[in-house]
């Protein structure tokens, strides 16, 4: 039924025929056209890399064919994407990244940022004890001690295959270094947020310019350049200590900042314990805390499990109703129970147990929708774009690697480390900063995520591996903030079971309810006018919002080829296969 609503696009990749450095000398001047062919749909026989950028996924692409895993692709992509897609991609930020072996053992991986030492519970409050909105989320306070380059080692020295970490980090340096051309869609950005990056630095370039940025314009990065050289020869202790590390320092000096050189020094990524559960035939391989992601994905499957989402149709209202009414749920423990468990005794078995989450939906009701407003009051969601990256990859001999880093907003606090060409993350915003009080993505929380000395802030990020009948069948995850988990949801639910191909489930337009605000949340395609209005008698509020979480996903089919699917959100999704 869903079949022919999309237009397919599986078109071969051009990059074939170009070598990097073809493109990157030849197209000298600012082009018309766009400088790069995107493909946000492709089967291929062999390995598979979905990322934000071309210029990103091409360099994972690059780094199979030379040999490298999916953990080497991974590690190369997203060093890339820190230089070609500067909103999002970072060494500034943290993630998180889960990984699944050919031989079906799994990992997961957590360099997210943690609160500097000097951090405390009411550090967004003032003296009435009211949260100063702004704090958290821009400037100097609102930054967390980075994660992505520890969490890179980390991953390479456990799981590298190709054993050069130099050759990791040199198509990010080059395209540093020599710049490359800007899309249509990062050229945008960076105009729309000019004012901000001059507000929030003495020196903004080069991210601002005389005049506007056009698509093909060359951005080079000099600096990040240097900083990425300094990785590639000294690893991680080349961002945490030394010049990087001095200069990071020297930046929260300036701006009142509280990261000191010790933070820097102390910080530590760290392996975690997959969340795993099961699903009809699926078995589920997903992020445990600090992200919510996993707990909170695995407790909607398990709500949904009993409830023949197929038959009811896609977003019917029967569907959207039930669904809807899960995620309340979730999203209301998540509030409550969710943090970091390194320093809260987040109840994970309790909150996976299947006799726990039948009671939870004890008083589902099929023809009305629960209330929120008894636990809480109405709080609202912000309207930014949603900016992470996420990169899903599969490599010849079947490992395959999800992961997803961020700045938090767009350019994260927009503090570019003078003289080290990077942007730092606004992170601090995902605490809680006063129980009760939304933080940008309107999530609550309380004791369990507030703000501590060396504390990571809970997550949304999920990035997740999927196998049917013991086998690899499905790599997703996404960017957009509390969204991510329900795009997650409904990624997977579009082809296990509403029958979709991956494209047609990525592409659809989605919906999502997070206890509070008391609304779905719709995409404007999303749920036809008849469906709505059902809804709305059930008691359901719907509030429209631009675009959701942005998934990018790799599916082994049925023959065993992969099929890598990017989000038409995104224009620069892309798909690199072989
Ligand atoms: O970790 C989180 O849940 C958020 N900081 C992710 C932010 C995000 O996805 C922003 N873009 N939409």
């Amino acid at each position: 039924m869903f079949t022919n609503y999309y237009t397919k696009m599986k078109r071969k990749s051009l990059y074939g025929i170009f070598s990097f450095f073809l493109i990157l000398n030849a197209c000298q001047k600012a082009a018309e056209k766009p400088p790069y062919t995107i493909v946000q749909s492709l089967v291929e026989d062999s390995a598979m890399v979905v990322a934000e950028h071309p210029l990103a996924a091409m360099v994972g692409k690059e780094i199979l064919q030379k040999g490298g895993n999916a953990v080497d692709a991974a590690i190369a992509t997203q060093f890339a994407l820190a230089v070609v897609y500067p909103r999002a991609g970072n060494i500034g930020g943290g993630g998180f990244m889960v990984i699944r072996l050919a031989n079906g053992e799994s990992d997961a991986l957590d360099y997210r940022e943690k609160a500097p030492a000097t951090a405390h519970r009411d550090m967004y409050l003032d003296g009435e004890g009211n949260v100063v909105e702004s704090l958290s989320k821009e400037g100097h306070l609102s930054v967390g001690v980075p994660g992505t380059v520890a969490g890179k080692e980390l991953a390479f020295q456990k799981h590298s295959k190709l054993k050069d970490w130099e050759q990791l980090l040199a198509p990010a340096i080059r395209l540093a270094a020599e710049g490359f051309l800007l899309t249509e869609s990062e050229a945008d950005r960076l105009n729309e947020y000019k004012e901000q990056f001059q507000k929030a630095n003495p020196d903004a370039r080069p991210f601002v310019k005389d005049g506007v940025w056009k698509m093909g314009d060359r951005l080079r990065q000099p600096d990040l350049a240097r900083t990425l050289e300094r990785i590639r020869d000294r690893g991680a202790a080349g961002f945490y200590e030394g010049e990087t590390a001095e200069k990071i320092v020297a930046e929260m000096q300036r701006g009142g900042g509280l990261i000191t050189l010790e933070d820097l020094k102390n910080y530590e990524a760290r392996w975690r314990t997959p969340i795993i559960g099961r699903y009809k035939n699926y078995r589920v391989i997903s992020m445990p805390p600090p992200s919510s992601g996993g707990i909170v994905l695995m407790q909607l499957l398990t709500m949904l499990e009993k409830f023949p989402l197929g038959s009811y149709g896609f977003q019917s209202a029967k569907s959207v109703h039930v669904i809807a009414e899960a995620e309340r749920r979730a999203y209301a423990d998540r509030a409550k129970y969710l943090g970091d468990s390194d320093f809260y005794p987040v109840p994970v078995d309790s909150l996976l147990d299947p006799a726990y989450l039948a009671d939870r939906m004890q008083d589902f009701d099929s023809t009305k929708a629960t209330p929120s407003e008894v636990v809480g009051p109405l709080v609202k969601i912000g309207v930014e774009t949603f900016e992470t990256t996420h990169t899903s990859v599969v490599d010849a001999a079947g490992n395959a690697v999800s992961v997803t880093t961020t700045l938090n907003l767009n350019y994260g606090s927009k503090i570019i480390v003078q003289g080290a060409g990077f942007f730092l993350n606004d992170e601090m915003d995902d605490f809680s900063a006063k129980p009760g009080v939304p933080n940008y993505f309107g999530l609550v929380g309380a004791e369990a995520n507030a703000v501590g000395p060396g504390k990571r802030m809970l997550s949304s990020m999920t990035p997740t591996i999927v196998e049917k009948d013991s086998s690899l069948f499905l790599v997703l995850g996404a960017p957009g903030g509390s969204t991510i988990i329900t795009a997650v949801l409904q990624t997977l639910l579009g082809v296990t079971d509403y029958g979709m191909t991956l494209d047609e489930a990525v592409w659809a337009p989605r919906f999502h309810h997070q206890w509070l605000p008391d609304a779905i949340t719709c995409e404007d395609a999303a749920i036809d006018t008849l469906v709505r209005k059902q809804l709305r008698g059930m008691g359901h509020r719907l509030e429209n919002v631009g675009r959701m979480a942005l998934i990018k996903a790799v599916m082994v089919l049925p023959d065993g080829k992969l099929h890598g699917v990017g989000d038409n959100r995104n224009p620069d999704d892309d798909a690199e296969g072989f």
